[in-house]
């Protein structure tokens, strides 16, 4: 339960981190196509902060003060910074972190089970699965970017490269799998 309600403070404090950052994403872009694309996911990243939410009033918590003000902060910076390193660098790093998002809701919905919150199952791998759209879009942007091939060598994410174990071509296909191996609680489907 402890791991579970600090996995829980952690991700509402950072899914607004998030949301901080894509408005300032947003701002930055000129595409129309983009600034869209990026206010729907600052949207589903509120989402996602209001279901930890209510997880967390489940579990008669608060979130932490400490992880609400760091997490502000980094937010904010990184809305701001936007403006400031160009196209591609937002992109990518987008990318490889909500590629590492997903680990946390897999996680979570392990820890979820444990827990006996059953209810709260479908709700965290649907959470999942959005962060897996999130991944795939920026992916997507920055792949056909000269500077790709070597950031995804410098900083291991990238074509191929994903740090969780959703896989792509099946998702994309509209078949989200689970692979089996060596992540912990990674053996059922996500989503139909
Ligand atoms: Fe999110
Ligand atoms: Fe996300």
């Amino acid at each position: 339960m402890r791991e579970l309600l600090h996995l829980v403070r952690l991700a509402y404090s950072a899914e607004r981190a998030a949301a901080f950052a894509y408005q300032g994403h947003a701002a930055s872009v000129a595409d129309p196509m983009e600034k869209a694309a990026l206010m729907r996911i600052e949207k589903e990243e509120w989402t996602h902060r209001e279901h930890l939410a209510r997880m967390l009033a489940k579990m008669t918590a608060k979130p932490s003060p400490y992880l609400e003000m760091k997490y502000f902060c980094i937010g904010k910076g990184i809305g701001l910074s936007c403006h400031l390193i160009g196209w591609f660098m937002p992109m990518y790093f987008a990318g490889r972190l909500e590629s590492g998002n997903v680990n946390e809701y897999v996680r979570m919905e392990t820890l979820a089970r444990e827990a006996g919150m059953h209810e709260e199952i479908e709700c965290i791998r649907e959470m999942a699965r959005v962060e897996k759209t999130h991944e795939i879009f920026f992916l997507e942007r920055a792949q056909g970017h000269w500077a790709m091939r070597v950031f995804e060598k410098v900083f291991a994410w990238g074509r191929g490269r994903s740090f969780n174990a959703l896989g792509y071509e099946t998702f994309v296909m509209g078949e989200v799998k689970r692979e089996t191996g060596e992540k912990k609680g990674m053996k059922e489907k996500v989503a139909k």
